[in-house]
């Protein structure tokens, strides 16, 4: 089976369950400080899942394309990918444990044809957050499922969220297929067993976490569920390396081809092509929802990924290849609209930046290293996994890894071992600095020589010369909610105002959002434009937005079809193909949009409005910052 087999499978089983289908959101998540990426299905939805009314009900489905770039390190081996699909249906407010489970198990079982007996489950083991699931459990038993195929699991496993600090989140339920064809799978299900693969997960998200860490039971009970489309597939076709499913195994043929070399060669020759396949993936999606290559945020994340895959290019003896690995996606994923001219450009550009400095750089690193004293494989390791040593080495420790006793003398490694395998934070900012270098680069380049970066050093070089991003540092990589506080809130109904003010003052009827992302310190806002604003312009679109302010106009919603928002005049996104209804806040007579909120009730909540910097943010694209004070 292929992808779009399998998505057109699912969206259909949930359709003819009366689920309505959402929109493939944006990679980049507008109006959410807390994230760099999409990376679940349920990301765009969190203010529905919170209790807001979704315009198109309570039941919706979609196909969510997603980046995690959480285990960046382990791409390379036949299971992880960055960029990925989410197969979704979710309940607000509607069905619960019973309508979730029973048409997973439906779906899997009858739609898909898999076999009862290579299934199993598990469910939440209980703890002081929550009661043992056995209400889940009974369900699946229900369906003819054996206690034997359920396993109860600790949080670890099957609790999940909040995806940031705070918000929904509750039990989950795992359902795992067993993957191996000419081997019966065993009567019991043993979640250690690599053989079963974890191919679906329903969130039961009866909880929400309050900021004081209270679980606290919601006022909406929802179903959140999510299905990975590469592994679904792999398991689907019987394969034991994802790498050689559909939405793959073109782009490997084509490293082949550059490099003339073949996957099944070796181990090592597979992980540079299975690197560069998933990277050269991932930053096309990227680069298609507007990204561009920098040295922060996002775009830091995207150079890190175009940079490796070079890098992983060097081992197979190929360079300017980044375009033509490309070129071999696009047909796979004739679904999406992808800007081939742009994403090329932007690889190409990228590559040559990189192919200046890298071999200079490369050389640079062997200079370094060679001063150091390497330390031997065991106690390296030990050191790798040692959670006291976390801002050293740089690593971000699951609470499970903490449990473990570090404390073990043995092998003992002394405080200058540790030093004299040291990179310092100087010269590991002057790779980073002067070649170009993704700090996870120089970690892999030293790693293999069992040396080791010191990451404290290295933020602190960064934080001295202000040139890293703080996400980027930080490692605000990971997941979270929508920030709906007052101020962003604010902030999303400016952006509604200086969408309007744009069209009105530069008398361009064309203008358009072209993106936005909004922090409670300042809103940005992409719009298509070809030239730099004037001050005057500057200070008449101030002027505008704050009489508008002044006017105190009411913010009022209203819910109509896509057809009646054209026609009123609504501007915003009409992608959204398969919505009945969409939500359209106006203010006054003065603008109209599409858009899920939130917004205030009153312009004249909003303050004073300032625009603190106008400039270009890609070709034809102008990005304006501003703030309400
Ligand atoms: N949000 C859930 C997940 O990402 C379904 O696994």
């Amino acid at each position: 089976m292929d992808r779009k087999e399998l998505i057109k499978k699912y969206i259909e089983f949930f359709k003819s369950k009366d689920h309505a289908q959402i929109k493939n959101s944006s990679l980049v998540p507008e109006n959410d400080p807390t994230v760099l990426f999409t990376t679940a299905g349920m990301h765009p939805l969190v203010p529905f899942l919170l209790g807001e009314t979704h315009p198109q009900g309570k039941r919706v489905v979609n196909v969510q394309r997603c980046i995690r770039t959480g285990d960046i390190e382990e791409v390379g081996d036949t299971t992880h990918h960055t960029f990925f699909e989410m197969l979704g249906n979710w309940s607000l407010g509607d069905y619960f444990k019973k309508g979730g489970i029973e048409m997973s198990y439906e779906f899997l079982t009858k739609t898909l044809g898999l076999k009862k007996e290579r299934l199993a489950v598990s469910v939440f083991k209980g703890d002081e957050n929550g009661p043992r699931d056995k209400e889940s459990a009974q369900i699946w038993k229900d369906q003819g499922v054996s206690e034997e195929r359920i396993a109860y699991l600790p949080a670890e496993d099957n609790w999940w969220g909040p995806a940031g600090q705070t918000g929904p989140c509750g039990p989950c339920t795992e359902m795992f297929y067993w993957k191996l064809n000419d081997e019966p799978a065993p009567k019991k299900f043993d979640p250690e067993d690599d053989n079963w693969v974890e191919i679906w997960n329903d969130v039961l998200m009866e909880y929400n976490k309050d900021s004081e860490g209270n679980y606290n039971k919601a006022s909406q009970q929802n179903v959140d569920t999510g299905m990975g489309t590469e592994r679904t597939v792999a398991v689907l076709d019987g394969l034991e390396d994802n790498y050689l499913a559909d939405m793959w195994k073109p782009i490997i043929e084509k490293v082949e081809t550059i490099s003339k070399h073949t996957y099944s060669e070796g181990e090592t020759i597979k992980r540079a092509m299975r690197i560069i396949a998933d990277h050269i993936k991932a930053a096309t999606f990227i680069i298609n929802d507007g990204i561009t290559p920098s040295n922060s945020d996002q775009g830091y994340v995207l150079r890190r990924l175009i940079r490796r895959a070079i890098r992983y290019g060097k081992t197979l003896g190929i360079e300017s290849f980044t375009s033509q690995v490309a070129n071999a996606i696009y047909p796979i994923y004739d679904d999406y609209e992808l800007d081939k001219e742009k994403i090329n450009s932007e690889l190409i550009r990228e590559e040559e930046k990189f192919n200046l400095t890298l071999e200079n750089g490369l050389k640079i690193a062997e200079r370094v290293f060679k001063n150091k004293t390497q330390i031997s494989g065991e106690k390296f390791n030990k050191l790798m996994n040692d959670p006291n040593k976390a801002d050293l080495i740089g690593r971000v420790f699951e609470k499970r890894e903490n449990k473990k006793d570090y404390s073990l003398k043995n092998p003992k490694l002394s405080e200058k071992e540790i030093d004299d395998a040291t990179i310092n934070g100087k010269e590991a900012f002057l790779l980073y600095q002067s070649y170009g270098f993704p700090i996870e680069m120089i970690d892999e380049l030293a790693m293999a020589k069992n040396l080791v970066v010191n990451h404290r050093d290295f933020k602190n070089e960064c934080k001295k010369h202000q040139e890293l991003s703080r996400t980027a540092s930080a490692g605000k990589f990971k997941s979270g909610l929508a920030d709906n506080s007052g101020q962003t809130t604010k902030l999303h109904t400016a952006s509604h105002l200086l969408n309007e003010a744009l069209r009105e003052v530069l008398k361009d009827k064309n203008i358009s959002q072209r993106g936005s992302n909004i922090t409670p310190e300042r809103l940005r806002f992409d719009f298509n434009f070809n030239r730099k604003l004037t001050d005057e312009e500057k200070q008449e679109i101030e002027d505008l937005i704050n009489e508008k302010i002044k006017e105190s106009i009411p913010v009022e919603l209203q819910e109509m079809s896509v057809q009646e928002a054209k026609e009123m005049g609504a501007h915003g996104m009409f992608d959204d193909k398969y919505g009945d209804k969409v939500k359209v806040y106006k203010i006054g007579n003065f603008s109209k949009e599409i858009c899920a909120g939130p917004h205030v009730q009153n312009t004249s909540e909003l303050g004073t409005f300032k625009i603190k910097k106008e400039g270009s943010s890609s070709s034809g694209v102008r990005r304006i910052k501003a703030t309400l004070s």
